[in-house]
């Protein structure tokens, strides 16, 4: 990047020393901060996506438990890493841990890229995990910038630019690079990471009280924190309506294995059809599976947010005879096993309970 080319007011030079003298007082103590072993950085930079700290910290547990190093999650199989992961959501995070491991192995000898480039040249790392790990594991003088480092950039100098924009996160990244030190650069990085976690909250509630740029924050001084950042409406979320079946014969339910691309690729789900089938309507998919309705049980709403679509779902739970094409059957202990994504939660409880 060209760094002319960019026009910008720079934040306050102050910001670095504050922030690290409140970071050495105030750090949270976290499982991946005690040691500067790559591999612990990266699995948990891409578990941190999307996922509260308190949420990560028994998957992490068990994953450095089970996987502790690059070699074994190479070597791991698929349905357990899936059910190393499940109920984090967002699968393909999991699946392109595991491509670049094999990748690190295969093409590298075992051994990490140690460059924010060469580690933005894997699956699965952009530039905000790039980041995260060239600074923290390889003290390279490099930013990491997530949702919570663009909206601290935002306020701290009142701009309203748009941080979902290409040019406004462009912006704010080279505001937030600038302050970078270059002996605590992951550090730096991380005391970011917890100002936005702990302090300058989103959805109006930043406790200015306790933040140590107060007196450096361009909306503060203005009153005006809660009006950044600036971000354009989302796109609606799409509707789908479907209709689940938890089926069970003679002490097993029904899973089906899904399509190895688009949403929960290849995870394990319960057999359903789209739309909101009533009880009658509902007989004759089970038709089409090759199976017969003997006693339908229950009947249960539920609801699963995703990105970009939501699903709104109505399940019977009921006894069947038949094979059924395409069914796998379980019983209790191996209806753990397999990995069932958190939409079906509610089912799946149902389904442990009528086994
Ligand atoms: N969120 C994302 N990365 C993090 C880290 N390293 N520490 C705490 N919170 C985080």
């Amino acid at each position: 990047m060209k760094k002319e080319q960019l026009q910008y007011p720079p934040l306050p030079a102050k910001v670095t020393g504050r922030l690290l003298r409140w970071y050495d007082a105030h750090r949270r103590s976290l499982p991946w901060r005690e040691s500067a072993d790559p591999y612990r950085v990266w699995v948990s930079e891409i578990m941190l996506q999307q996922t509260r700290v308190a949420a990560v910290l028994p998957y992490y547990r068990q994953w450095m438990e089970e996987l502790p190093d690059v070699a074994a999650l190479a070597a791991v199989e698929e349905d357990r890493l899936m059910k190393l992961w499940e109920g984090l959501g967002y699968y393909s995070r999991a699946r392109n841990l595991q491509r670049a491991a094999k990748v690190i192995m295969k093409d590298r000898g075992g051994r990490f890229p140690d460059t924010f480039e060469g580690l933005r040249a894997l699956p699965g790392i952009g530039d905000y995990t790039a980041g995260a790990v060239a600074s923290i594991a390889f003290g390279r003088r490099v930013p990491a910038v997530d949702g919570n480092v663009l909206r601290i950039a935002a306020r701290l100098s009142a701009s309203g630019e748009d941080i979902l924009s290409p040019g406004g996160r462009r912006m704010f990244t080279a505001m937030v690079a600038d302050l970078v030190p270059p002996d605590r650069p992951g550090d730096f990085n991380q005391a970011l990471m917890d100002l936005g976690a702990t302090v300058c909250l989103p959805n109006g509630q930043p406790d200015c009280k306790s933040c140590p740029l107060a007196a450096l924050c361009a909306a503060h001084a203005a009153g005006r924190e809660t009006e950044f950042p600036v971000k354009r409406k989302k796109a609606e979320r799409r509707q789908e309506e479907l209709t689940v079946y938890v089926l069970l014969r003679e002490g097993k339910v029904a899973l089906r294995r899904r399509e190895d691309r688009g949403l929960l690729a290849g995870l394990w789900e319960f057999p359903h059809c789209p739309g909101t089938l009533s009880e009658e309507e509902a007989a004759a998919p089970l038709a089409a599976w090759g199976l017969t309705p003997v006693q339908w049980r229950q009947k249960a709403a539920a609801r699963h947010i995703f990105t970009h679509v939501e699903w709104r779902m109505t399940g019977y739970v009921l006894e069947v005879r038949g094979e059924g094409s395409g069914l796998t059957w379980a019983g209790p202990e191996e209806l753990e096993r397999y990995a069932v994504p958190s939409a079906f939660g509610k089912y799946w409880k149902m389904a442990k309970e009528a086994l």
